[in-house]
């Protein structure tokens, strides 16, 4: 809906993840989109029938759970480790996972489920979807999880499965820092060329870029709106939090920050926290601020333009929604207000509250 929102054709559209609901199912095989990503056999059962339903064939990539990962698949680089994959500094270019995934079928099993899918007659088969790799900086890792993609496409070509689109998902890195280097775009498209080249198969690539598109294109400020010290450590308490800004699995991310109109000459370190009534509510701890920070200042996180504002916990503990302000073509623009207190009440009905006066004169009757 946000795609089409947005401007693009059904045709551009792929809807991927897991948990799709009928309902969804049923929206976007009525609005034409061109290929929908089953992530198990029972989903392409219920799409083939969503499908003939709506009386059109569905044409869908299925989404493998390879054995393989690169060691820096899912953030780790961030700090944050949501495979559970033990990173070693000079690890393997690939590493084997023995993760339980509620994303796509086993590579182990695919073949088998495979047998079924194309057996359903109102879903089209035309690929796979393997996306495991989230912010990698090293082009050289992502090329060998790519590599690994398309050698699982082969096998199952090579089995007489109808395999013309392979589709990596996301997985192209911004630093989050002033050290590391930049994903080399260009050496990753060379090096994917030639793979291609080289491939007994040929395929129709897709990428889903997410954050490499627009993550370094938006900031996060929030007001310093207490200062403290507690058991020796200086925490700044913010007008924000992670109702805001949810990157725990990655909060190494947040150290990339300035306070607004303040020289990081002389800097101590503190603890960055929001005003949510939960230690979840932590944005990032040690971080280096100038010593002059006061009250009233404003905190400034860099690289927020992606998994920021519909990345966090937005309605926790009723505080409000920040708002979003565009800046393009030096115009200024709000393109969202900031939350208000109603808004939490939209689509809310009270009626116990309505019959509270008949409640409490009962329960004192008896
Ligand atoms: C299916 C799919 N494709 C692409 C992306 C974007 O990934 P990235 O931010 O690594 O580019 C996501 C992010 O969650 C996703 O779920």
């Amino acid at each position: 809906m946000a795609s089409i929102k947005s401007g693009f054709r059904p045709d551009q559209i792929i809807f991927t993840g897991p948990g799709k609901t009928q309902k969804e199912l049923s929206f976007a095989v009525k609005q034409e989109i061109s290929l929908i990503v089953v992530e198990s056999v029972n989903e392409a059962r219920r799409l083939n029938t969503v499908a003939e339903q709506t009386g059109i064939t569905q044409n869908i990539l299925v989404r493998v759970n390879p054995l393989y990962r690169t060691s820096y698949s899912c953030e780790v680089q961030q700090g944050g480790n949501n495979c559970n994959i033990e990173t070693e500094p000079n690890a393997p270019v690939q590493l084997i996972s023995t993760n339980a995934s509620k994303f796509g079928i086993d590579e182990q099993n695919v073949s088998e489920a495979l047998k079924e899918i194309v057996s359903l007659p109102h879903i089209n088969l035309k690929g796979i979807h393997i996306f495991t790799e989230s912010n990698v900086l090293d082009y050289q890792q992502l090329v060998a999880s790519c590599q690994n993609t398309i050698n699982i496409a082969n096998k199952l070509k090579s089995q007489g499965y109808p395999i013309s689109i392979v589709d990596f998902g996301g997985g192209m890195g911004v630093p989050y820092n002033n050290v590391d280097l930049a994903f080399d775009i260009q050496a990753f498209g060379q090096q994917m060329q030639s793979i291609s080249e080289q491939n007994p198969y040929q395929y129709q690539y897709i990428f889903e870029l997410g954050r490499y598109l627009v993550c370094e294109s938006g900031s996060y400020v929030a007001e310093i709106v207490d200062i403290k010290t507690s058991q020796g450590k200086k925490f700044f308490i913010l007008d924000g939090g992670v109702h805001h800004l949810l990157r725990t699995s990655m909060k190494r991310a947040n150290k990339f920050m300035d306070v607004i109109g303040k020289e990081k000459q002389n800097t101590e370190k503190v603890t960055l926290a929001g005003k949510l009534p939960t230690p979840l509510d932590v944005m990032v701890e040690d971080v280096e601020v100038p010593t002059n920070t006061e009250i009233g200042d404003r905190i400034v996180i860099y690289n927020c333009g992606a998994y920021g504002f519909n990345h966090s916990v937005t309605n926790f503990a009723l505080h409000n929604y920040p708002a979003e302000v565009a800046y393009s073509d030096g115009e200024i623009d709000i393109i969202r207000e900031p939350g208000k207190i109603e808004d939490f009440f939209l689509n809310q009905q009270f009626p116990s509250v309505k019959n509270l006066e008949k409640v409490l004169a009962l329960s004192v009757d008896t």
